[in-house]
């Protein structure tokens, strides 16, 4: 017979976080299997995912403390690290070696790591996936990240006193809007993307040489600046470039700045600050009316003058830093999350779908967090300072 796994779901606590880990028809599969699903009751309203649909497909409602005290394996989307403050009282609901699968900040919430290694449970960061072929339909952040470029071209196209396309009218010539979107990685590509399906003139830039080819087939202009072959590491990642190299890099790109009505900026490093790539001499050459959204708004920002969660004005330029873009489109968000997490939580079951954590596996090694009362991912040990774990020396 096949599994017979508990996979809970609880409703999330973060402060206006309106994503689910789980929408009806993702569970489905599982239950099919012989899985049984837990879900707090609630818990995808604000998602539009009604709990009458997920009793349709066999998902039993419950409380909070039963989800943690009859599930094998939680589902949140912000476990705790990714929810500091209310995700704490979780902590005292888990269990030894009950798995938890999430996002957690893993690279940056290392008190919070430590807590739940001292539950004892076993805590998987779906944003440590490995970025390989196999494990792309698991992957979180491209799902959100593509949600947040999307989302970042409508927040600029609301606010600009100019329509994105050219159009020929009785009443003249309306020019089209200039789109410069700054750190082309999977926010960057569907910023492009959707700019140029509202008709703007849309250029590009990031220090990534493959980066070049992409932005020229979805149909922008690539801003040259001088390409650095070490610039991306094995992980297909950007590495943190010297401040010298950022300097040229802001020298080299702020004219384009200067003549664009709408700057999306998505540059970021993994665990890492974000780079300054908009200084305030730059927004102070924009014209007035001109949007930028920083896409990086919530690690530290790639403009000068970004303010997380708020909308500065410098001389009749708005620079928009929004949080948690992914929860504003919160049904597609949690569909693909949904759909990324039950792949992730497939992968660690066997041909009669029992947990099988083989740590051979990539996906399952490079993800996991903690266990047996410890932190045991080597580069999260490497970053608290701790010698390697015992299991991973
Ligand atoms: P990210 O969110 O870490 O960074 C966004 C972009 O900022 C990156 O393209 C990066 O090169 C750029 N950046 C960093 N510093 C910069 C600077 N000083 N100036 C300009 N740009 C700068 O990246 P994301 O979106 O997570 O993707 C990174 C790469 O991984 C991409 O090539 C993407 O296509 C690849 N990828 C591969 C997957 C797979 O094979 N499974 C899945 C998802 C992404």
């Amino acid at each position: 017979m096949d599994g017979n796994m508990i996979v809970g779901i609880t409703k999330e606590t973060y402060p206006g976080e309106r994503r689910v880990a789980m929408t009806p028809a993702a569970a489905a599969p599982l239950i099919k299997k012989n899985h049984q699903v837990l879900l707090e009751s609630g818990a995808g309203t604000a998602s539009g995912y009604l709990d009458e649909a997920y009793k349709e497909k066999g998902v039993e409602l419950c409380s909070r403390a039963d989800v943690f005290a009859k599930s094998d394996v939680v589902l949140q989307v912000r476990g705790l690290g990714a929810n500091p403050e209310a995700g704490k009282p979780d902590l005292d609901s888990m269990r030894k070696d009950q798995i938890l699968i999430g996002t957690f900040e893993p690279l940056t919430a290392f008190d919070e790591a430590k807590a739940v290694a001292g539950k004892g449970a076993r805590q998987f960061a779906l944003e440590l996936v490995p970025r390989i072929t196999r494990a792309q339909s698991m992957d979180v952040l491209s799902s959100m990240a593509t949600i947040a470029g999307y989302k970042a071209v409508l927040m600029a196209a609301e606010r600009l006193p100019r329509m994105f396309p050219m159009l020929m009218t009785a009443a003249g010539t309306i020019t089209p809007a200039k789109a410069f979107v700054l750190g082309v990685g999977v926010a960057g590509l569907q910023a492009i993307s959707t700019a140029k399906r509202l008709g703007a003139v849309v250029s590009a830039n990031d220090i990534r040489p493959a980066v070049k080819e992409q932005v020229q087939s979805v149909g922008a202009k690539f801003v040259e600046v001088e390409m650095d072959a070490g610039a991306e590491d094995k992980g297909g990642y950007a590495k943190e470039m010297t401040e010298d190299f950022l300097r040229k890099q802001r020298e080299l790109i702020s004219n384009v700045i200067a003549e664009s009505d709408v700057v999306i900026t998505t540059a970021a490093i993994p665990g890492k600050k974000a780079p300054i790539l908009v200084p305030e001499d730059a927004v102070k050459r924009m014209q007035p009316g001109s949007i930028i959204v920083d896409l990086a708004a919530e690690r530290g920002g790639n403009c000068e003058l970004t303010k997380s969660g708020e909308a500065v004005d410098v001389n009749g330029v708005t620079i928009l830093g929004p949080e948690n873009i992914p929860s504003s489109i919160p049904y597609h968000a949690s569909q693909m999350f949904a759909k990324n997490v039950v792949t992730f939580l497939n992968n660690m079951l066997d041909k009669e779908g029992n947990l099988n954590l083989d740590m051979e596996d990539e996906i399952i090694r490079d993800t996991l967090i903690c266990e047996n009362g410890d932190v045991v991912h080597s580069r999260i040990r490497e970053a608290m300072g701790l010698a390697p774990a015992a299991a991973q020396s």
